[in-house]
């Protein structure tokens, strides 16, 4: 762990870690005048195994952080000598840190610090004392984004966007990061190549984004659906491989988003194919989007242990609607992920 006191940020780094934009290990940084606050935040991230560096507000100089390139920045919002608010704002206007999301500290979870810290482009706010649970969540997500935002061409980036508007409206919201890290890891465990496992985190964030042409009064419905609303929103894998055309150099994204609700028996859609008709990618990425469903608290359901839910894709494998060999194999993993 790195303190930074009252000089520049960049005067008190080693030059062998000067820019870890892409390193494995991410870097905090943690602006706050109370020592022992920044204390607490270091503590808990560095358990979590990151770089963490310091500063209190005297360091506050936008080239040295432009330097650092922190992956990730814990502001407190409740300094004395400066406008928190105001010096996200700053970083958030600057294209050379615009990308860093900025993580806000409060005493109180006033909706005025909230709406405080939207209008100056934060991207959360975590209340103080620091839960460590909540902060190695939020930090986790917030590195996992940004760093696939980094690798990430214009076309792309526009795409996550929308992707991530849809992914908040969602009843399954955070489910696309979540989709993305267990599609990497069951990609690895079956051999597939690196290119085939970046196509399946595509996919993760990008499958449902056709849902953004159905309007929120038959997405949110809590009632049932009339036969006309469930033939619209069958529609979204339709709606999301057109939206998706323009990603030219991801080509094999595209019949994921298309196929991921078809079925091995042939009653899914929405063509309707059959058994190895289906792109292996697709009925692959079907069965971590299935199992993260059934493995989250949604607003009409408690989240199913790892048991019951490879229990109910199990039923779902009687009745024909998926590939047995392929389950077999997803089994296996997630129980070796349990060891
Ligand atoms: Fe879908």
């Amino acid at each position: 762990m790195k303190k930074i006191g009252e000089f520049p940020l960049a005067t008190k780094i080693d030059s062998s870690v000067s820019n870890s934009l892409h390193s494995a290990i991410a870097k905090i940084l943690i602006i706050d005048e109370n020592p022992l606050s920044r204390m607490t935040a270091a503590d808990l991230l560095s358990l979590d195994g990151y770089e963490v560096l310091e500063a209190d507000n005297l360091s506050l100089i936008l080239e040295d952080i432009v330097k650092q390139q922190p992956d990730l920045i814990l502001l407190d919002a409740m300094m004395r000598q400066i406008d928190s608010f105001s010096f996200c704002r700053q970083l958030k206007e600057d294209c050379r840190t615009a990308n860093i999301p900025v993580v806000l500290t409060t005493l109180t979870n006033s909706r005025e610090d909230r709406i405080k810290m939207m209008e100056a482009g934060g991207d959360d706010i975590l209340v103080k004392p620091l839960n460590r649970i909540e902060l190695s969540a939020r930090v986790k997500s917030l590195i996992n984004q940004k760093r696939l935002n980094d690798g990430l061409n214009q076309t792309e980036q526009v795409l996550f966007t929308i992707a991530k508007a849809v992914d908040n409206r969602s009843v399954n919201k955070g489910g696309s990061v979540r989709i993305a890290s267990l599609v990497k890891s069951f990609g690895n465990y079956l051999g597939l190549t690196p290119e085939e496992i970046e196509d399946l985190a595509f996919a993760a964030h990008l499958h449902d984004i056709g849902t953004i042409a159905i309007p929120d009064a038959v997405m949110l419905k809590k009632g049932e659906l009339t036969n006309e609303e469930r033939e619209l929103i069958r529609q979204h894998v339709l709606f999301g491989e057109e939206i998706c055309q323009p990603l030219r150099n991801r080509s094999g994204v595209l019949p994921i988003i298309r196929h991921h609700h078809e079925r091995w028996d042939g009653t899914g859609y929405p063509d309707g194919l059959s058994g190895t008709q289906i792109p292996y990618l697709a009925q692959i990425f079907q069965i971590i989007d299935i199992y993260d469903a059934l493995t989250s608290d949604r607003p009409h359901k408690k989240a199913y242990s790892p048991t019951e839910a490879l229990q109910i894709i199990m039923e779902e494998t009687q009745k024909g609607w998926r590939n047995p060999e392929l389950i077999e194999q997803f089994t296996i993993f997630i129980r070796s992920q349990e060891q």
